[in-house]
């Protein structure tokens, strides 16, 4: 029987860990600590790093893991790559559950970038009003452009209060509507929206609310990730384990 582990902090890790629980499949679901009040999961779950390469490897040997699948964030590039080392070096299965970027439609108003110190350069110039759809992580970066204002979305209410002497932050870990984002982008006055090019529709509310409100983004690439086996979809990840995932896989359950 497989003994699944997944790396997740991602609604799509979560929507597997529903899919082989229900299926009674072995799964630990890892996450790396950053989130204060993570979901309840219907698997065993374990928190923090796992020290580099070869602390997974390790971790993958010790816990007679059969197949590691990666889950992570598309922006999470240190764990996706000490995953493709580490399930090398332990000999154990890997695949990536991921998303693909989003491609601009032909109406969107994209500046592409390469990486968060390319978003802070774009963004000198005249004081703004900037959503910075990026979490909590990097916005201290954005210090260096104090002239905007920033609106922040949090999903836990921050220890200490962002470095930007213009922001305003709100605490919601979604899940986000179109009309939703729509509305907070009007209410505060946003004519930029800064975001990461996650993929998915998870996150997708703010690049629509952007599209249909005719505002630029700021969107930044992906970083490189070795090359691996991906799929897209939970159901996939249940084939590839050797099961059929079944009707109910359509629905997540
Ligand atoms: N980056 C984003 O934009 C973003 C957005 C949404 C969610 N997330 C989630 O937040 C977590 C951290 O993201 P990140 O960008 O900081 O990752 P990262 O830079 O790729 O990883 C940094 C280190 O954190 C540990 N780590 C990361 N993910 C882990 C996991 N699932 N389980 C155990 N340890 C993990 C690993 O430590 P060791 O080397 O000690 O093993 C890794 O080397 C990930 O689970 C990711 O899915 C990230």
């Amino acid at each position: 029987m497989p003994n699944v582990l997944l790396l997740g902090g991602t609604t799509e890790a979560s929507a597997l860990a529903r899919l082989l629980a229900a299926r009674g499949i072995a799964t630990t679901l890892s996450y790396a600590g950053r989130t204060a009040t993570p979901r309840a999961q219907p698997v065993p779950v374990r928190v923090g790093g796992f020290g580099g390469v070869t602390g997974l490897a390790d971790y993958l040997r010790q816990h007679r893991v059969t197949h590691l699948v990666d889950a992570t964030h598309p922006f999470a590039a240190t764990m996706s790559a000490h995953a493709v080392d580490a399930a090398r070096l332990a000999g154990v299965p890997h695949v990536a559950l991921t998303r693909p970027a989003w491609e601009p439609a032909s109406e969107d108003r994209w500046t592409r970038v390469p990486d968060i110190e390319s978003a802070v350069a774009a963004l000198c110039g005249p004081a703004r009003r900037v959503m910075l759809a990026l979490g909590r992580m990097h916005v201290e970066a954005f210090a260096a452009q104090p002239q905007h204002h920033y609106l922040l979305r949090f999903v836990d209410t921050p220890e200490r209060l962002p470095a930007l002497p213009r922001h305003s932050l709100i605490v919601d870990r979604g899940p986000f509507t179109v009309m939703g984002d729509s509305t907070l982008m009007q209410r505060h006055a946003i004519d930029l929206v800064v975001c990461k090019n996650a993929g998915g529709q998870g996150a997708e509310a703010k690049l629509l609310a952007a599209r249909q409100l005719g505002l630029p983004m700021l969107m930044i690439d992906r970083p490189a990730i070795p090359d691996r086996m991906e799929v897209y979809r939970p159901e996939d990840v249940f084939a590839w384990l050797g099961h059929d995932a079944g009707p109910d896989a359509e629905r997540g359950v």
